[in-house]
């Protein structure tokens, strides 16, 4: 049997890919390469030595979909495609809408006729908006979103509670990732963001790796210790193995389930700058400029769910993924483009 993974030429689906592959999955990637590469899936040949089997297309193809369960025996789908920019999702609202919300909806209607019934949705903290309480426990409000990415997040996370409802047989696991950072420790795969990036760990990369002069630091005045804002940044590995999990446990176990996956500490962004500047001895210039809209002050979770039953903890610290990043971003300047 194999696991079809949508979106798996991108930043955390190729990390997951690499792990899959490792433990002897047969694997089939779908993705468009609309924020991609296929150079992503070459790379995991060389780390794993072993191929996914590679449809390039759209989840909101139905013939694609229909030929992929088709020729494969599909068993479960780990859900990553979709847009991300929470910018460019406030600009395009309908083109996130369609993309992230339709091309769910197509995706789950086929995997229901063709009988594959577990799904590993990527969902995200920004479902919790501005969190009620911190550290944020799967139990907290979700909803109070502020951008139709997020919002996007949160529409599919209930049209997949309500599948299960209905369909008994359905399995359902969305996973609330925190704030993905690192790559392989290979240095072979890595985030490769388009134009300038919106993300913190990139664009401190790109100012160290000489490609823009400095770093904005959005905000000295939140009520956090030293005034910048607080997230609970995770090694892409760690979050890539946690897909592993939730599928070893939840694999044809109808229902609806939610998982935290953070490591449960928050840094500020400064913390982020001096941490990058120790493990790789290289200075990021920064300045302190105003807020960014839409930003929250802290946001770190409880990860205890995911420990307790999918026996699921991050394993690599601060260092690591600052050391991670910087080695994809060096040996890769200009990321899969050469
Ligand atoms: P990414 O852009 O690197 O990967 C997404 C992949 O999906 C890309 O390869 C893209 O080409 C593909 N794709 C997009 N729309 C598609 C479509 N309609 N059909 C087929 N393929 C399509 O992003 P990522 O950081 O790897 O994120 C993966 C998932 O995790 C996304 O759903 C994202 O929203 C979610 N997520 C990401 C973060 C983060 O900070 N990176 C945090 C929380 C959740
Ligand atoms: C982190 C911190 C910024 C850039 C976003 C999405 C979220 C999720 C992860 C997908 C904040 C500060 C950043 C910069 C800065 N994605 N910052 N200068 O905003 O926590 O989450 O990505 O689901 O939905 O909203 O991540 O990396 O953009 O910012 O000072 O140039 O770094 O203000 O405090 P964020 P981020």
């Amino acid at each position: 049997m194999a696991i079809l993974v949508t979106g798996g030429a991108g930043y955390i689906g190729s990390h997951t890919v690499v792990e899959l592959l490792n433990t002897n999955r047969d694997i089939v990637v779908l993705d468009n390469l609309s924020n991609s590469s296929e150079v992503s899936l070459e790379r995991v040949k060389k780390i794993t030595g072993k191929t996914a089997k590679f449809y390039q297309g759209d989840i909101l193809d139905r013939e694609i979909l229909r030929k992929i369960f088709a020729e494969n025996q599909i068993d479960s789908v780990i859900h990553f495609a979709g847009l991300k920019a929470v910018g460019e999702s406030v600009q395009k609202p309908l083109y996130y809408y369609q993309n992230n919300v339709t091309g769910s909806i197509v995706l789950v209607e086929e995997m229901l006729k063709a009988n594959v019934n577990t799904i590993v949705f990527s969902s995200s903290a920004t479902v919790y908006g501005d969190p009620a309480e911190i550290p944020i426990t799967e139990n907290c409000p979700v909803g109070g979103t502020t951008n139709p990415y997020g919002t996007s997040k949160y529409m599919v996370e209930r049209i997949l509670e309500d599948t299960t409802k209905a369909f008994p047989q359905f399995s359902a696991v969305v996973l609330r990732y925190f704030n993905p950072v690192g790559a392989h420790s290979s240095g072979l795969i890595g985030e490769d963001p388009n134009g300038i990036p919106n993300n913190l760990l990139p664009y401190i990369s790109q100012v160290a790796v000489g490609k823009l002069q400095q770093l904005s630091v959005f905000g000295s005045d939140y009520d956090t210790y030293d005034g910048t804002g607080v997230r609970d940044y995770i090694h892409v590995v760690d979050l890539a193995i946690g897909h592993l999990k939730a599928l070893e446990k939840h694999q044809d176990d109808a229902g609806f389930h939610i998982y935290n996956l953070g490591t449960g500490t928050g840094y500020s962004v400064l913390d982020m700058v001096k941490a990058f500047e120790q493990s790789n001895e290289i200075q990021v210039p920064y300045k302190l400029v105003d807020r960014r809209p839409g930003d929250i002050a802290t946001c770190y979770s409880n990860p205890k769910k995911a420990l307790e039953v999918l026996g699921w903890k991050t394993e690599r610290d601060l260092n690591q993924m600052m050391k991670d990043t910087w080695n994809w971003q060096k040996n890769n300047p200009n990321g899969y483009k050469g």
